[in-house]
């Protein structure tokens, strides 16, 4: 299985539906990533927790629809190892062992943390979100990956899983490897109104969109501002339309509708007409895919299953490993 290829591990919180720039940034990525590496990929649902434990109830249902996505886009469940963190308590045990090295202060310096705490408003944040970057690490870790394709926002906790992993094997013995980030390009994803796809935001295409709703999403999609009349000539470097085209449209048509915008030759809608044409070669297999798992909840959980049942057999490794050198009991 694993045939001697360097080992990549990933995962992504259970919050809904994922989107086009979830897809684009990271889980085509995923995709490619099985033909050369060996891959670990995982819901991570306790991390769901980390910031809206009241909504507890919705994860399971999002752990169906994030794996349809991940299997629809092309996540092989035989050639990747597609598992559950809560499935395997080894990661809470990991994570508490490296919360007694870990100085509280090296948590509280990571952006991300201040930015959840003042983005979302948190009067009093948790210990479990103050830590998240310590479970983060434990993951990692417990596989020993020597790679973490992560979003730039990210890279700072695969840092901090260096500086864990040194700190452990400095004072218990040489147990860990230093992974590293693999920051892949990812292109600029805009949503229908122009600003970045978020699904805060209300203006996210998600894969699991029909035709007909993709095509209601980008006809009224917004355009260059100065484009106002059929008759004004518009500029697709402002353009979110063109952004999209950038992704999906070939070379030769992308030009035809750069030139038609620039002259006026063509109207916007035509312009998203031609989008939508190659939107759609692209998205419709991941749809039909990610439908025919919809429909089947069961399959996903034995994919899930066995998935886990082979990241246990590592992670029982790992912490054999790491119970030889911390010793706790006669
Ligand atoms: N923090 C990651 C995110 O929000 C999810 C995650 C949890 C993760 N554990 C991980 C990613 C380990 C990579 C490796 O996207
Ligand atoms: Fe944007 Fe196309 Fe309209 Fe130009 S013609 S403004 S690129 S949608």
């Amino acid at each position: 299985m694993t045939g001697g290829r360097e080992r990549v591990l990933s995962g992504m919180r259970p919050t809904g539906n994922l989107h086009l720039g979830n897809h684009l940034g990271a889980l085509d990525n995923w995709v490619r990533l099985q033909d050369t590496y060996d891959c670990f990929f995982f819901v991570a649902n306790w991390h769901a927790l980390t910031t809206g434990p009241e909504r507890v109830h919705e994860v399971p249902r999002h752990t169906i629809e994030m794996l349809a996505d991940w299997l629809g886009a092309g996540l092989d469940p035989d050639r990747s190892t597609l598992f559950v963190q809560s499935w395997l308590p080894a990661h809470a045990e990991l994570h508490l062992l490296f919360s007694m090295i870990t100085p509280v202060a090296w948590l509280e310096r990571v952006p991300t943390y201040k930015e959840m705490v003042e983005q979302l408003g948190i009067a009093s944040p948790s210990y479990g979100l103050l830590g998240y970057p310590l479970l983060q690490a434990a993951d990692i870790l417990m596989y020993k990956a020597q790679w973490v394709p992560v979003g730039a926002d990210q890279v700072p906790h695969v840092e901090l899983t260096r500086e864990v992993a040194r700190r452990f094997n400095n004072e218990f013995g040489p147990v860990f490897p230093e992974p590293q980030a693999k920051l892949t390009e990812i292109p600029k994803v805009p949503g229908t109104d122009g600003r970045k796809m978020s699904k805060s935001y209300d203006n996210a295409i998600y894969l699991s969109d029909s035709a007909e709703t993709l095509r209601a999403k980008i006809r009224p999609m917004v355009t260059d501002p100065a484009r106002k009349r059929r008759t004004d000539a518009g500029n697709p470097d402002v353009c979110p339309v063109f952004d999209l085209h950038r992704i999906f449209t070939p070379e030769a048509d992308r030009a035809w509708a750069a030139t038609g915008c620039r002259t006026a030759g063509i109207g916007c809608l035509d312009c998203k007409d031609v989008l939508l044409r190659h939107m759609e070669p692209a998205l419709g297999p991941i749809r039909e895919r990610r439908q025919t798992y919809v429909e089947k909840p069961d399959l996903i959980v034995d994919i899930l299953r066995a998935g886990t049942g082979r990241a246990r057999a590592v992670s029982e490794a790992t912490m054999a490993e790491v119970h030889r050198v911390v010793t706790l009991t006669p």
